[in-house]
């Protein structure tokens, strides 16, 4: 497994008023590898996006970082300087695919016109015809104006942009959201294809099921965020075959198909995080050490050491 993306020790804070700090992310360890995808998974609120945007520079300035973030070959993400990442890897080494991709689009010029702008503008490599293609964009969308794209087909349209500058990492965060089941299915599995050809793929998602149905087949890992940190994280197959984190567990039972049984309780606010286990609270488990920090067991990793993982 090659790392295209390293990431170790990563906080985020942001700086509110009156002194007080959000915690968006904790001490969160990920790597995205050449020819897999991570699906993140997580709570609304719990620190997703944050993640991509300290990744790409997108940060506000009340924010505060540290850690590393580094491109395997290239910078520390975290301290490189915005014209480095302007100019060098937003686009070119990282592609963005947010909720409505299609939005990046100008209305006045055709998708095919602004997709080979896009291309000749990052340097990339493949045609317009390729990137359509790999984004499952039919040919006739490329003369149509964005007006004229149904909501799934402007979304591969943003899609096949992100990819006009041959990035090697892909960040997607809720590609699918307000898409309708088959969309989905298509969405994730075009993102899977993209990994299998060599990308490095980040998912993010709380469509649980449309990852458990990625699981089996795909180069796929999970990784399970809770306020602010990443509880548990592995091959996608065996963590929903036998999830060890207790909130793990919560999302999975409350999947149609298991017992649909969601995890009673809220999350806790990001401005006054317990410095142990942010999931106690909610947590049935009776023998708990309130360690959150994660402990690697072969290939998974899990806060909350389960006894069969030792
Ligand atoms: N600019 C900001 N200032 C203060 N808090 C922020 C800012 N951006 C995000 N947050 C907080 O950070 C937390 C994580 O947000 P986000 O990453 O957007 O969550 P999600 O997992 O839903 O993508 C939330 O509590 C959000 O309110
Ligand atoms: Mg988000």
């Amino acid at each position: 497994m090659s790392a295209a993306l390293e990431v170790t020790g990563l906080d985020v804070r942001f700086r509110l008023r009156g002194g007080r700090t959000v915690r968006a992310a904790s001490e969160v360890d990920l790597t995205l590898a050449r020819g897999r995808l991570l699906a993140l998974v997580g709570e609304s609120g719990c620190g997703k996006s944050v993640l991509t945007e300290a990744l790409t520079g997108l940060l506000p300035g009340n924010a505060e970082t540290r850690g590393r973030a580094v491109l395997h070959p290239g910078p520390d993400l975290l301290t490189a300087p915005e014209a480095v990442l302007r100019d060098e890897v937003r686009g070119r080494r990282i592609g963005l695919v947010g909720q409505s991709a299609g939005t990046f689009l100008t209305p006045t010029r055709t998708v095919g016109a602004q997709l080979r702008e896009a291309v000749r503008h990052l340097g990339g490599t493949a045609s317009v015809a390729e990137l359509a293609d790999r984004a499952g964009l039919p040919g006739a969308a490329l003369e149509l104006y964005p007006h004229e794209l149904s909501g799934g087909t402007a979304q591969r349209a943003g899609l096949a942009g992100a990819l006009a500058g041959d990035p090697d990492v892909l960040l997607a965060d809720e590609p699918t959201a307000g898409l309708d089941r088959p969309l989905v299915e298509h969405t994730t599995d075009l993102l899977v294809a993209l990994a299998r050809s060599g990308v490095a793929v980040l998912l993010i998602t709380h469509d649980l099921r449309a990852v458990q149905r990625l699981a089996d087949e795909g180069p796929v890992d999970l990784a399970v965020m809770y306020a602010s940190r990443i509880v548990e994280t592995g091959p996608a197959a065996a963590v929903f075959a036998r999830p060890w984190h207790p909130y793990t567990a919560g999302l999975v039972d409350a999947l149609p198909g298991e017992r649909f049984a969601p995890i009673p309780g809220h999350p806790p606010e990001l401005t006054d995080l317990p410095s142990g286990c942010p999931f106690r609270p909610r947590c049935g488990r009776a023998d708990c050490s309130d360690d959150p920090d994660l402990v690697a067991h072969g290939d998974r990793a899990v806060a909350c050491a389960p006894a069969e993982a030792s």
